[in-house]
């Protein structure tokens, strides 16, 4: 005969959490893409606060809990700071299309380059090393400043981290893996990339680094057809485009948001934009330090070596040419399209009649 086993008082069962609970009978269903992030907006829990008051991270529709403590001082907690229409798109995206610089580039289609050519891919390389570097920091240090109601938008810019460390890993991988090596330091850091972590406002950084800069590198990357020198280059710069596309995108839909939600913020916007532009067009103007270096390096590999230097040049300005094209009509789609008509903008006409 089994005797009874007597639980001490203190292991009696405490069920109240099962009475403390967000929305239930959430029914949320995969789409034509699995279950997304935009699958899962459901009922209440797809709420947005316009203002966030949560300090204690909790997760977006979960019940409060009183005695939880303050975790972050979150300082990005209005809506419009952050946020954009698309960022669930944004994300899944991300998610679905990580590559891996170990394997998915044909390294095996590098092949040894004349002196000249390797010391300029290696430049290069060495450059966007440092280049990702910021681009990746910055994002990371806005992520935690802002509360977790904002997860979608968050989670963008986490993955935006992630490829970042990647960038820098395959232009590293690269210049180390052709009998070349780093080069001197570009010292791009110390100018405008440098610049984008001086940012007080979101949107201040946000329209530095992936409208102006972002942008900037995107053009590059896209052109990695024309001065790739082999598979393995044109693999990096094609793979490295379409993950800055999603970085830029973030910016432009970002700016979107925020000027139809705070049309008084319009001035403001457009100041952020009056110091790109004059970055961008003192940079094309009158190249100096890093910006040179890159330049000769570039026209180098487009012309495919120093004897065509002057070629590749050619190659290079009509670059430079669609890089200010590019940002002026992602400026014009994120809805400052009038500084370009009325002689706010320092960038010439000429190029505002092409755009
Ligand atoms: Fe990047
Ligand atoms: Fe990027």
């Amino acid at each position: 005969m089994s005797e009874a086993v007597e639980i001490p008082e203190e292991h009696d069962l405490d069920t109240s959490w099962m009475e403390n609970m967000g929305e239930w009978g959430a029914n949320a269903r995969p789409g034509k893409r699995g279950l997304t992030l935009a699958d899962i907006q459901v009922g209440s829990y797809g709420d947005l606060p316009e203002v966030s008051d949560n300090m204690t991270g909790r997760p977006r529709g979960a019940a409060v809990r009183p005695e939880a403590y303050r975790v972050g001082a979150y300082s990005v907690h209005t809506l419009s700071e952050i946020w954009l229409d698309n960022a669930e798109y944004l994300y899944e995206e991300a998610l679905q299309r990580q590559w891996s610089s170990a394997t998915d580039i044909p390294w095996h289609t590098l092949e040894p380059l004349p002196d000249d050519v390797e010391e300029a891919e290696c430049f290069l390389c060495t450059f966007f090393n440092e280049v990702e570097f910021v681009a990746g920091d910055v994002p990371a240090r806005w992520i935690a400043k802002t509360t977790p109601d904002y997860l979608e938008a968050r989670n963008v810019l986490v993955v935006q981290v992630m490829d970042e460390a990647r960038h820098m890993d395959v232009f590293r991988k690269r210049a180390l893996a052709n009998g070349g090596g780093l080069m001197r330091m570009s010292g791009a850091t110390s100018g405008f990339v440098g610049s984008i972590d001086l940012a007080r406002d979101f949107t201040e950084m946000s329209t530095r680094l992936h409208i102006s800069g972002e942008g900037a590198v995107l053009t590059m990357f896209r052109m990695g057809e024309l001065f790739g020198q082999n598979e393995a280059e044109k693999t990096m710069y094609r793979l490295c485009a379409q993950d800055e596309a999603r970085h830029v995108a973030f910016g432009v839909m970002h700016l979107r948001f925020l000027a139809a939600a705070e049309p008084e913020r319009g001035e403001e916007i457009n100041c952020y934009l009056d110091e790109a532009e004059g970055q961008l067009i003192s940079g094309q103007q009158n190249p100096a330090g890093a910006l040179a270096e890159t330049s000769e390096a570039l026209a180098v590999l487009l012309g495919g070596g120093m004897q065509h230097y002057d070629e590749g040049h050619k190659k290079l300005l009509v670059i430079r040419r669609r890089q200010l094209k590019e940002y002026m009509k992602r400026v014009m789609s994120a809805g400052f399209g009038e500084r370009f008509e009325n002689g706010r903008s320092p960038i010439p006409e000429r190029y505002a009649a092409s755009a």
